[in-house]
């Protein structure tokens, strides 16, 4: 067994294998009322877990949803809420969530909420529910109008990565993850970054290998987390990839996995780190190559213009104005601070030209 309990000030985050009877015996008190919200999918790994509940309290509600995107929705959050309030849930219930970041936002966001906020525990799936989604207290969910538009902060009562949830994770899920794991060796860990050139460890799902990419992915996004809670600074840098990224996905009306429109956008976005003259040719060609190695590709954008791309990065939250702001590197590890802005504009000729480059290395 092997758990690495993490202080981040609020939040434990324990990460390894077969540790789910030791992190929850430490994290629920026994008798606590439990709300169990889980990805329906996941049934098999829901079992393992009630079990584990079951031996901490016998007040459980078990709550499937069904996975991905769909149950982000105001819909599904009252239906939780209604079915809560129906068994008298009171403040001190604990929502334990399992399931990739889907589950965990719209589960932390009931969490936040209920009787004016309860605690939860996050049990992530995926690699991006686990070096992500469920660190750093966000929390919400979709509307028509836009992906997580409706949401809050909230801090889970601890974070319990087991690892062995990965063993059913289908493998292009599992590489879409890894995306945001090179973007952490990129912006602050030049060691995870080249820690992850082992790729026979990742394609074997090699444990020891996993569990230091995601140790080192969870502390790199904490300190960021740490040092602004609330996104008024600092934590744009994990935007880095994210300006094109976001673009591409909208463009291809949400077609491109994340994991695959982040990749690529590293790689735009590493080459205006290079035209702009703050990261060397050399270091952009080192991304570009672990952007490959791990099988990514430039995406199909074969219907949409430049023109089309351009006007949806020009709608980048992090824009004061119209034109396109971008987290640029000045070496693997590190992000220009921008006099703590930490990013710039970025003109429409230089935009095309990383654009094109990334479409003919990728
Ligand atoms: N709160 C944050 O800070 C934050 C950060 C990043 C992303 N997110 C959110 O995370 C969501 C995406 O999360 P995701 O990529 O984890 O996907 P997801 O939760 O949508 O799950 C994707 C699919 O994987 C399946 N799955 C999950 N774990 C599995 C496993 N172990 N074995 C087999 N199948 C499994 C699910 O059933 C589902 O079909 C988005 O809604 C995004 O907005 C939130």
């Amino acid at each position: 067994m092997n758990i690495t309990p993490f202080d981040t000030r609020h939040t434990p985050i324990y990460v390894g294998k077969d540790i789910l009877n030791t992190s929850l015996r430490k994290t629920l008190e026994e008798k606590t009322p439990v709300v169990f919200i889980y990805d329906r999918e996941l049934s098999s790994w829901a079992d393992v877990v009630l079990k584990q509940l079951s031996a901490r309290t016998d007040n459980i509600l078990l709550l499937s949803v069904p996975p991905g995107e769909t149950s982000k929705c105001r819909a599904m959050k009252a239906e939780i809420e209604d079915a809560m309030l129906e068994k008298k849930y009171g403040r001190n219930t604990c929502i334990v969530a399992l399931g990739g970041g889907a589950v965990t936002d719209l589960a932390g966001f009931v969490a936040a909420t209920y009787v004016r906020g309860v605690s939860c525990v996050y049990l992530p799936t995926t690699i991006l529910g686990m070096v992500d989604a469920s660190i750093g207290g966000k929390t919400g969910i979709n509307t028509p109008q836009g992906k997580n538009l409706i949401g809050s902060f909230h801090t889970p009562r601890a974070v319990i990565v087991e690892m062995s949830f990965l063993s059913t994770l289908p493998f292009p899920l599992y590489r879409d993850g890894f995306a945001e794991v090179i973007k952490y060796g990129c912006i602050l860990n030049k060691n995870l970054f080249a820690f992850l050139s082992d790729t026979e460890s990742y394609e074997s799902k090699h444990p020891l290998f996993l569990e230091k990419v995601i140790t080192e992915s969870v502390i790199a996004k904490i300190d960021v987390v740490l040092q602004d809670p609330h996104e008024s600074g600092r934590r744009r840098i994990l935007n880095f990839g994210h300006t094109v990224a976001h673009a591409f996905e909208k463009v291809s009306g949400y077609s491109i996995s994340h994991g695959a429109a982040v990749a690529a956008g590293m790689v735009a976005e590493s080459f205006i780190s290079v035209l702009k003259g703050h990261l060397s040719e050399k270091e952009h060609t080192l991304i570009v190559e672990r952007v490959r190695s791990y099988g990514f590709r430039k995406p199909d954008l074969s219907t949409a213009s430049f023109e089309d791309l351009y006007s949806a990065m020009c709608m980048d939250k992090k824009n004061t104005t119209t034109v396109p702001r971008f987290v640029l590197l000045s070496s693997i590890g590190s992000v220009c601070p921008f006099g703590n802005k930490y990013c710039q504009e970025v003109d429409k000729e230089t935009i095309r030209t990383a654009l094109l480059h990334m479409e003919e290395v990728l």
